[in-house]
């Protein structure tokens, strides 16, 4: 069983995999290399990584998101204790196939339960995933006081307590160390040589598009401004880096925001796999940005 993602997530970056996989350093396929992913969101990238390149002896990973984080540092120590906790979870709910004013009270607890942030770790994280699998498209969004407020799905029967998977990732993560808070903390937990990928939430096309929810947090134009610094000083370090945004370009021709940012660095732009406008008329092909600090083999691309 290879580890994948055991969420579902915002920009979960499965759909890019190919692209990415095209834009690595030369030298990620032989040299001994840190991993390091500071917006690890699912860690749809990380798991590709650490099932594919066993060169790969490190990874650090970061997300200021604390449930996230508490998360996977459970099922890195404590996968047995959390596989209970989620197989109970599942019995209960699938027990509710029928009943959906219980479904939902149930779920409405486990949601208060979630929101005390104040039962164990590991049933906090038994929540966290039960949530995320049972909650409206598994979005996670929270109010100004950290209050997780995403109403119920509409799934029945939905697995909630995936065995192999959650076996698979904790065994993975053995080389993984997991940190909580802003990114720029991972520098400190680097080796050389080290490959960063970011994925920070994207610039959003459009005012009303935003998906930047993740956090408490914002991340606007300045927050951007001052990730393009961060890697402007990975550079002068000698580390390699990939990062990927929206292609606001392909929006408005005019909009050359990532093209000032990053123009003494190499752009990019790739197919976007999945379409963000539900109505078939405007499904326009849209492309987002891969940007990095090296040459690499130059491919076809959109
Ligand atoms: C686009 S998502 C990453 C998706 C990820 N690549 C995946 O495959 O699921 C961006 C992530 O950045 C995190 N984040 C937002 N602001 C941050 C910050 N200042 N430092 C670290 N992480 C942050 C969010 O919690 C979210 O998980």
């Amino acid at each position: 069983m290879r580890a994948k993602p055991f969420l579902k997530w915002a920009g979960g970056k499965s759909q890019l995999i190919n692209d990415i996989e095209k834009a690595l350093p030369k030298e990620f396929t032989s040299q001994k290399f840190t991993y390091v992913e500071p917006f690890v969101g699912s860690g749809a990238v990380l798991f590709w990584i650490l099932e594919n390149f066993p060169n790969v002896e490190k990874a650090v990973i970061n997300d200021i998101n604390a449930d996230l984080t508490n998360t996977y540092k459970i099922i890195a120590s404590k996968p047995e204790q959390l596989l209970l906790q989620l197989e109970k979870y599942q019995k209960k709910f699938h027990s509710f196939e029928h009943d959906v004013d219980g479904r939902k009270e149930y779920y409405y607890d486990q949601r208060k339960l979630f929101n005390t942030r104040a039962t164990p770790k590991v049933t906090q994280a038994a929540l966290f995933i039960f949530l995320n699998r049972t909650c409206f498209n598994g979005l996670f969004r929270v109010n100004p006081s950290n209050g997780f407020n995403v109403p119920i799905g509409s799934y029945i029967k939905p697995t909630i307590c995936d065995v192999d998977n959650i076996m698979a990732v904790s065994k993975v993560l053995e080389r993984v160390e997991i940190l909580t808070g802003d990114y720029k903390q991972t520098l400190l937990h680097t080796e050389k040589p080290a490959f960063f990928y970011f994925d920070p939430p994207y610039k959003p096309l459009s005012k009303t598009s935003s998906f930047n929810t993740y956090a408490k947090d914002e991340f606007g134009d300045n927050q951007q401004i001052e990730l393009r610094d961060f890697c402007k000083q990975l550079d002068t370090l000698d580390h390699f880096w990939m990062l990927s945004n929206s292609d606001v370009k392909g929006k408005d021709v005019n909009d050359n925001f990532f093209d000032d940012l990053y123009g003494e660095f190499n752009i990019n732009r790739v197919w976007a796999k999945r379409n963000i406008n539900a109505n078939p008329d405007k499904r326009g092909k849209l492309t987002e940005l891969l940007i990095t600090n090296y040459d690499h083999l130059k491919v076809e691309y959109a």
